[in-house]
């Protein structure tokens, strides 16, 4: 049986970008579009926040590809007030479904030490307003079952777990949210609405 021990991958979904929660930084950090060179920055970030996953330098490419282009408008970093990245999120396309639907909410991290001063949450805030800004009509994300804090802080932001095997199911039932407990049912609906949507895919046929 899964629990939350495991880490088990999973993933969560938000059906519309309508009601985004609006954060905004504490008074001295600010935002800034990705920029030439950001790959560092990024690494360094991850390499600092992410307890799970080994993190190497061919990872930004892996993860956003070659072309740099879509980042300028899709990668964010957030400064602290003496101008230094300290925490990084994407609004990024999905793997597999074209826009419009679904854009995805990909490696929102901070700093350790800049945890817990409301960044997070502003920068989750910007990323699901530039994704319906982009034209999106609903996100999802990959996270893992240990990442309490993150699961916690999607949920606020209206993400529900898409369970999609009875693993998934498991760990979500263990899992100590009452919101993703009571949403449960609602999104076992989104995941099937979602597996129709790439079964009836156009290209499909
Ligand atoms: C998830 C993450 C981006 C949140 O960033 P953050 O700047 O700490 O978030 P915020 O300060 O905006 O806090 C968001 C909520 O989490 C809570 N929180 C943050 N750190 C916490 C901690 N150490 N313990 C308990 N609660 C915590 C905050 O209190 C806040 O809840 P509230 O609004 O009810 O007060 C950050 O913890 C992180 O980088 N984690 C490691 C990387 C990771 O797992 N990313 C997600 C990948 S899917």
């Amino acid at each position: 049986m899964a629990d939350l021990t495991e880490n088990m991958r999973v993933k969560m979904v938000r059906k519309d970008l309508e009601n985004i929660p609006q954060f905004t930084l504490p008074p001295g950090y600010s935002f800034r579009a990705y920029r030439q060179g950001d790959e560092e920055h990024w690494l360094r970030i991850q390499l600092a926040a992410d307890r799970f996953n080994t993190i190497t330098p061919t990872w930004f490419d892996q993860e956003f590809g070659a072309d740099r282009g879509p980042l300028a408008n899709r990668q964010f970093y957030v400064l602290n007030p003496q101008g230094t990245p300290i925490g990084t999120g994407t609004a990024w396309l999905s793997d597999d479904l074209p826009v419009p639907w679904p854009g995805r909410v990909h490696w929102l991290a901070i700093v350790p030490e800049y945890q817990g001063r409301g960044l997070g949450k502003a920068l989750l805030t910007l990323i699901c307003n530039l994704l319906r800004n982009l034209a999106h009509r609903g996100a999802y994300l990959a996270t893992s079952s240990a990442r309490v804090i993150a699961i916690r802080l999607y949920s606020r932001f209206g993400f529900l777990p898409s369970v999609r095997n009875p693993q998934e199911a498991a760990a979500w039932k263990k899992f100590p949210l009452p919101l993703a407990l009571r949403t449960e049912a609602l999104a076992s609906l989104v995941a099937s609405k979602q597996e129709r949507y790439l079964r009836n895919r156009p290209e499909l046929h």
